[in-house]
């Protein structure tokens, strides 16, 4: 069977990339897209005449032909790694990234690019197409026209299948993209590298085979964002409450760390070296019990003993890592000395004094910082960003290196990336990113946060440093302000 038109050729991701046009529309493809991850993971559980299946299918056949009613005709497209419903580029949202993901993971290992809906599907329709397709084996060319031959034969002439377009030069050109394209390539390494990182963990954790390839390639990309534009991985630092502690809080310290290095005036390879050994830097944590990790009140002097191994653990588990190339002896030394203080009173305990290694000294600061800055089992309400400057500023000549310390808060600004700030306009905005000139780190650039009766909503952006024809600055900042109590979640700001 010949591959079929799509209503509308989407276009290419990249330049000219024509986003939310239609938001309903978005929002019913966002909707979509996870009903379809809901059936394909059930149709797995139960056969087709199961009852169980039933509201599933009811609830997705009323989002498809809700769509067909508005649109005549669906298509449901994969361009490169993105998803595009008719000719609009679907965004995804921290909660639907899951079924993004697991959409984008099957349908390309079954070579299927798109899913075209010419009119209302009925019951049968939609459960013959969601068994054919987890049928389908594979990885085999001849999938799509299978999938069709497949439909024809149950007399369902309302689905067509396409397979899937590979699409040339994907690497490179990934990194030549506009301002919004890298904030959703940004979005995608940082979620990706969080579910590369709980891999790697979970296989330590079940003492398997950990490939650590994935994560080698995540960190290369990590370093090109961060060379052509730190604020947006930092901006993704605000989101504290993804998955479970240790990865969201591996891949920050990461790009905490990345940033800086970047300032140091890092190459690439060192850049690249420092991001693995910051997402490794607490990989001596998978052999400590969970009971431990997790205790919600203090730890007793034995359980403390045990956690104060993890650095040497995470040396061990490292130098036992196949495929992570030739181990450069400072990513092993950056792990072991990442909770050494200045002062060495920090652990493992040391018999002989010995310097703490650069990348020690810049892990050490970024992990102190989010750890203070992400809400734990036995601190909820975590430290605001300028909270936790200002406790490491107080103790920075006993815990941290003062001059990384220095260029630590040149990148996060004296307003934190994510901070909410009271402004004398008597708005309420939040610091997006420092200021172009270092000169004015009290005047980054605001999101402004408008909270009408619909929720949070974008306003606009704005920069502190622009004056009136007077010479006098537009906007100043008032003062900071808790996010907690204004129940304002940040992380929204950044997706
Ligand atoms: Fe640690
Ligand atoms: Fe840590």
């Amino acid at each position: 069977m010949d591959a079929v038109q799509p209503a509308t050729p989407p276009e290419r991701a990249g330049n000219n990339t024509p986003d939310v046009k239609d938001p309903d529309l978005s929002k019913l493809g966002n909707n979509l897209v996870t009903k379809f991850h809901v059936l394909m993971r059930i149709s797995q559980i139960y056969d087709s005449k199961n009852v169980a299946i039933q509201q599933f299918v009811q609830e997705s056949l009323e989002t498809i032909n809700t769509l067909i009613k508005k649109e005549r005709i669906i298509s449901l497209k994969i361009v490169k790694d993105d998803f595009f419903l008719n000719d609009q580029r679907l965004r995804y949202s921290v909660e639907g990234f899951t079924s993004f993901k697991y959409l984008l993971t099957q349908w390309k290992k079954k070579l299927i690019g798109e899913v075209i809906f010419k009119s209302m599907v009925d019951e049968g329709g939609l459960k013959d197409f969601v068994y054919t397709l987890m049928r389908l084996e594979e990885g085999c060319q001849e999938n799509a026209v299978l999938f069709n031959q497949a439909l024809a034969n149950h007399q369902i002439d309302t689905i067509v299948v396409n397979p899937l377009e590979t699409v040339e030069g994907d690497e490179d050109e990934t990194f030549s993209l506009r301002k919004e394209d890298q904030r959703e390539v940004g979005k995608k390494v940082f979620f990706e590298t969080i579910g590369a990182i709980k891999e790697v963990i979970t296989h330590i954790k079940g003492e398997q085979y950990a490939d650590v390839r994935k994560l080698k390639r995540l960190a290369q990309k990590a370093v090109h964002l961060v060379i052509e534009d730190e604020s947006i991985l930092l901006g993704m630092t605000t989101i504290k409450n993804y998955d479970e502690y240790t990865f969201n809080h591996s891949v920050n310290v990461s790009i905490y760390s990345l940033a800086m290095g970047k300032r140091l005036g890092f190459s690439k390879k060192t850049l690249t070296e420092l991001g693995i050994t910051a997402l490794l830097h607490d990989i001596g944590k998978s052999k400590i019990p969970i009971e431990v990790l997790n205790k919600p009140a203090s730890l007793n002097d034995e359980e403390w003993g045990t956690m104060k191994k993890h650095p040497l653990m995470g040396v061990e588990i490292i130098l036992n890592l196949k495929q992570l190339g030739e181990i450069n002896p400072r990513m092993v030394i950056g792990i072991f000395d990442h909770h050494l203080k200045s002062d060495l009173s920090g652990y493992p305990k040391l018999y002989r004094k010995k310097g703490i290694s650069l990348f020690g000294r810049i892990i050490q600061i970024a992990d102190s910082y989010d750890a203070m800055t992400t809400p734990r089992i036995y601190k909820k309400v975590p430290y605001t960003p300028e909270q936790a400057l200002a406790i490491m500023l107080r103790e920075r000549t006993v815990h941290f290196d003062p001059i990384l310390l220095k260029i630590f808060i040149g990148l996060v600004g004296i307003y934190p990336i994510g901070s909410l700030v009271l402004l004398n306009s008597r708005e309420m905005g939040i610091v997006y990113k420092p200021s172009h000139d270092p000169e004015w780190l009290d005047r980054p650039i605001i999101i402004l946060v408008d909270r009408g009766r619909e929720g949070e909503v974008k306003k606009g952006v704005v920069d502190l440093s622009e004056t009136d024809g007077k010479g006098r600055y537009k906007r100043s900042i008032v003062k900071t302000l808790d996010p907690f109590q204004y129940h304002i979640d940040i992380a929204k700001y950044f997706l």
